[in-house]
């Protein structure tokens, strides 16, 4: 039995994070549920928005899947863990967890309107640095720096996570992903690096691309890419991009892996403006959770919620507003729950 903690988190975190517990139930996956609170709500009636026993319930089963967590605006509540300060719940984990790769796929499915057929991406993003770091300061007062950090160690980890990963699920070609035409040291030594790692692996495809010209191949013939590789914050916005493609965010998993732990949460917010009314998609929590039982070797249980998932989209009736049909959260998640038992 796999124990795996959950966060379920505010907004449409709870009812996403509800259904993501009853697909995985009805698939027979040997999972077990250690829930711990985080977020703005937790915050709110606890004092604190990720609390040690968050740290100690990840540190005993390695694997925590969160929904999402709100983040209040201006500096409401920053997130304190020993003396660090981070802007978000979800920032706080990634960093204090080390999880160095954000691995974000942007696949077709049956049944979702997009305006690409063929689309099939598996994103890796640096998680760790580049100008994420949060390294700003005002020069003066009107003039304000930002340091972008990239190290080999880091650029060789994430390019070598990438051909690992597409070694284990049968991909085919790696892209690297920068901008050395312009930052020749930083973005030169990112390229740099994922060259020497392809070379360890030659019975992959491997090339390169500049980012700008990358974003404009996307849109135009987004089939003709397999994997791609990227710095932080190039990454984050080429995996929405290829979201975009696909169906956009409600349909968005993603995974965050470091060498100790793992967590998966679906890319969307909290969407306060939908809260508690059943009216979330399940779907983008749910396959965040698929990533995480195939994680876990749970391959068949992960099988048997992809194919439910596929045939209600397919009919196309019982999925959520947002996908044009008629039923809520709930609705939706019943109808996965009675195809996998069918
Ligand atoms: P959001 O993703 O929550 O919502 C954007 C729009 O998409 C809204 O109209 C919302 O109703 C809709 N939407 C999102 N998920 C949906 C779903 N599953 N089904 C149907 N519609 C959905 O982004 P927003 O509004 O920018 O952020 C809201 C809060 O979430 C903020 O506090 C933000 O910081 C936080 N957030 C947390 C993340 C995390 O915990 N990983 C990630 C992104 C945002």
């Amino acid at each position: 039995m796999h124990r795996i903690s959950l966060i379920p988190g505010d907004g449409i975190g709870p009812e996403v994070s509800a259904a993501a517990q009853a697909v995985v139930a009805a698939a027979g996956a040997a999972v077990e549920w250690e829930v711990v609170e985080a977020g703005m709500a937790a915050g709110e009636r606890g004092g604190h928005p990720l609390p040690p026993p968050v740290f100690e319930s990840i540190a005993r089963n390695k694997i925590v899947v969160k929904g999402p967590t709100q983040t209040p605006f201006g500096d409401a509540y920053p997130v304190q863990v020993g003396e660090r300060i981070y802007p978000s719940v979800a920032i706080a984990l990634r960093k204090e967890l080390k999880l160095f790769v954000n691995v974000r796929p942007a696949r077709n499915c049956p049944g979702i309107k997009s305006r690409f057929d063929h689309v099939d991406l598996v994103i890796f993003r640096e998680n760790s640095e580049d100008l994420y770091i949060g390294q700003e300061r005002m020069i003066d007062a009107d003039t304000a720096e930002a340091v972008k950090i990239i190290t080999r160690g880091a650029s060789e980890r994430v390019t070598r996570f990438a051909f690992d990963y597409m070694q284990r699920t049968g991909r085919r070609k790696l892209t690297a992903v920068h901008k050395s035409n312009v930052l020749k040291l930083t973005d030169g030594l990112f390229l740099k690096s994922a060259q020497a790692v392809a070379k360890e692996y030659p019975q992959f495809g491997f090339d390169a691309r500049v980012v700008d010209a990358l974003c404009m191949e996307l849109v135009v013939k987004p089939e003709s890419f397999d994997c791609l590789v990227l710095p932080n914050l190039y990454g984050d916005i080429v995996s929405d991009l290829a979201a975009g493609l696909v169906g956009g965010l409600g349909v968005a998993p993603g995974a965050n892996i470091g060498s100790d732990c793992a967590m998966f949460e679906a890319v969307h917010g909290s969407a306060p403006d939908i809260a508690g009314r059943d009216l979330a998609n399940p779907m983008a929590m749910i396959l965040s959770v698929v990533m995480m039982l195939r994680y876990i070797g749970e391959s068949a249980a992960a099988d048997r919620i992809d194919a439910a998932l596929a045939a209600v989209l397919t009919e196309g009736r019982a999925v959520t507003r947002d996908l044009g049909g008629v039923a809520g959260t709930r609705g939706m998640t019943q109808a996965i729950v009675e195809q996998i038992k069918a």
